[in-house]
């Protein structure tokens, strides 16, 4: 038996005065986004805005349905409508903001385990990573370098037969 280890290393920023220019601004929008979410049931509203490697900005905000499961985070609205506007342009960064009924959103949120699943099947898609900036309505800022690092032995599609 040897054991293996998995360590990945983000950036924590004290605020958003210490990004540069291109991140505050795509935090700032991502922030402005939140209210675009349909989250009557939850009342937790998600922002999510990406700069594309083409230098154009794609958003997405969480759409919940009365019927709990059919609804569909912010990081997969976003996802999916940079693959169906701009198909095969990767993603350079995206930043995600939230705001909720009785939550202080004072820290940062980090994607759930399907939109990280979505997020890695991108990357390898378009053979790029996806910089994540992630922070709440004030407080802290996690950089992630590539969304993939958030799901070690990922599932994907090299194991199922086929070519992409
Ligand atoms: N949600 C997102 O949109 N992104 C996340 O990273 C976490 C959760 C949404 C799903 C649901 O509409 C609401 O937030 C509460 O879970």
């Amino acid at each position: 038996m040897k054991s293996s280890e998995y360590k990945f290393s983000y950036e924590v920023y004290d605020s958003i005065d210490e990004l540069d220019e291109q991140d505050a601004f795509l935090l700032n929008k991502a922030r402005e986004t939140t209210p675009n979410a349909w989250a009557p049931y939850s009342r937790f509203r998600v922002g999510a805005v990406a700069r594309l490697k083409n230098g154009e900005l794609v958003i997405g905000a969480n759409q919940e349905n009365a019927s709990y499961p059919a609804g569909i985070c912010a990081e997969r609205v976003l996802l999916s409508t940079a693959g169906a506007t701009y198909p095969g342009q990767p993603i350079q960064s995206i930043a995600i903001s939230y705001e909720g009924d009785g939550v202080s959103g004072d820290h940062p949120i980090s994607p759930c385990g399907i939109c990280r699943q979505t997020l890695q099947e991108f990357e390898q898609r378009t053979k790029h990573p996806v910089r994540l900036i992630l922070a709440g309505k004030t407080g802290q800022v996690y950089i992630i370098p590539a969304a993939s690092m958030l799901l070690p032995l990922a599932f994907s599609g090299d194991e199922l037969d086929v070519q992409l």
